[in-house]
């Protein structure tokens, strides 16, 4: 659970880190009798399509990234959420913004 907890901020953080400030980010929550699903959507930069596949990968830095991004945090997130059953995937638009989506299965 506790790791479980740690691979959400880390997206919260992205999306943060990523954002204008006083954007919003919205966090959707729903359970039904298959799977628990949390939507965590950004306003910020966006993610090119050419960066997007590859988000999830250890030490891949999208071309927006700052100069202290080491391109480990959602390669750790992806880990963590699928060794509790569970599956993340992103949706983004450049100059819109991100969309994290991860299902728990029961
Ligand atoms: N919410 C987001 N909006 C835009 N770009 C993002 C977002 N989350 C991650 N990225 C991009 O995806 C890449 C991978 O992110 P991450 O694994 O967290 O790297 P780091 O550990 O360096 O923060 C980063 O280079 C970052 O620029
Ligand atoms: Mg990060």
């Amino acid at each position: 659970m506790k790791w479980q907890v740690e691979a959400i901020t880390n997206i919260l953080k992205n999306c943060i880190e990523h954002s204008e400030p006083n954007s919003n980010i919205k966090i959707h929550y729903e359970k039904n009798n298959m799977y628990s699903l949390i939507k965590i959507k950004d306003e910020g930069s966006g993610i090119s399509p050419k960066d997007l596949p590859h988000i999830f990968e250890r030490f891949y830095k999208a071309s927006n990234s700052s100069s202290e991004s080491i391109g480990i945090g959602l390669a750790l997130t992806k880990s963590i959420i699928e060794s509790n059953n569970g599956y993340i995937t992103a949706e983004s638009e450049l100059g819109k913004g991100t969309t994290f989506i991860i299902k728990y299965f029961n």
